[in-house]
């Protein structure tokens, strides 16, 4: 059993996290890792980003959204209560390198899993300018933790309650105007990530971005996380989830995660029944 040792709501209750007592996970895992999580025997195999870690303590954090019937029973769990199990540390970590200059982009909970890498890139000696953005005030995580990895934060959102109004697309161009980026990485829902992506193409700028298809095993075993990237079949559980922005069929991976809408909505009304919710 994995224990939880700290709980914080976040962003209205929309988006929670979790430290869990993980001693060998976290003496092990690098930034761009993830995990399983299951929360009982029967629970279903989620996976979430290594927030976090602290290897003194044995710990590390999760930041999830809740988004459908097994975020939804994590939600039910707080400080003292445990995971069944937690798998990981999982998948390739980040290449963090010098290189110059490095643009990080996030967006909703994806700036949860950007946080580490931004983190890694500034401890490297590597100039960090980030922008990150949400649809609304109450929705941004982590500004003052991205802020403190950054030499340079812009925040935006949506609807302009905070910060500049609008995407972050739109302070990129104006970053990329200004700056020669070495590197960018983008991370956060599908669209942002692909557009991100096309506007670096066009300044000449490698770009990752983290994929987040459905798994099951998370070990290359059932194909399920399966992506297509420069044309070939990846696996993002092992050969991600960290991929070359410029080359990720980011529509193909959207139809894939939406293939079980019907079913995730069904199995989340039920949930949402039986828990008087
Ligand atoms: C490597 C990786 C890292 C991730 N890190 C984070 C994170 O740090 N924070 C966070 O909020 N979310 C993260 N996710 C997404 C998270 O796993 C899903 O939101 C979660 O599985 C939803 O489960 P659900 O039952 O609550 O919702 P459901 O109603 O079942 O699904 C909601 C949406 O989540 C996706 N999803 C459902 N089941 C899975 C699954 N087994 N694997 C992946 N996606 C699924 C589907 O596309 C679906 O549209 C990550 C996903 C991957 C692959
Ligand atoms: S989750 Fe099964 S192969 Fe990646």
């Amino acid at each position: 059993m994995f224990k939880i040792v700290g709980r914080e709501s976040m962003a209205g209750d929309t988006v929670i996290l979790n430290e869990i007592e993980a001693p060998r996970i976290a003496s092990k895992a690098k930034p761009g890792q993830f995990v399983i999580l299951k929360a009982n025997e029967t629970g279903e195999r989620i996976p979430l980003t290594i927030s976090d870690l602290d290897a003194n303590k044995g710990t590390i954090t999760v930041i999830y959204m809740v988004v459908g019937k097994s975020t939804a029973l994590f939600k039910t769990l707080g400080v003292g209560d445990a995971y069944q199990d937690v798998i990981g540390p999982l998948g390739k970590p980040t290449d963090i390198e010098k290189v110059g200059r490095v643009v990080c982009v996030g967006g909703g909970t994806g700036i949860a899993v950007l946080f580490p890498i931004t983190r890694g890139f500034k401890e490297t000696g590597n100039e960090v300018i980030s922008i990150i953005g949400a649809r609304t005030k109450d929705l941004l995580i982590l500004e003052d933790k991205m802020r403190s990895v950054s030499d340079e934060l812009h925040v935006c959102t949506d609807d302009g309650s905070y910060g500049r109004k609008g995407f972050v697309t739109e302070v990129l161009k104006e970053v990329l105007e200004k700056n020669k980026a070495d590197l960018a990485v983008a991370i956060g829902p599908v669209p942002m990530m692909k557009f991100v992506s096309k506007m670096t193409y066009d300044y000449n700028v490698k770009t990752l971005v983290s994929l987040n298809p459905i798994m099951i095993d998370g070990t290359g075993m059932c194909g399920c996380c399966r992506v297509s990237a420069g044309g070939e079949t990846k696996f993002a559980c092992v050969d991600g989830p960290e991929f070359d922005g410029h080359k990720v069929d980011y529509d193909n991976l959207m139809d894939r995660l939406r293939a079980y809408e019907q079913q995730e909505k069904q199995a989340y009304d039920e949930f949402c029944e039986s828990e008087a919710l």
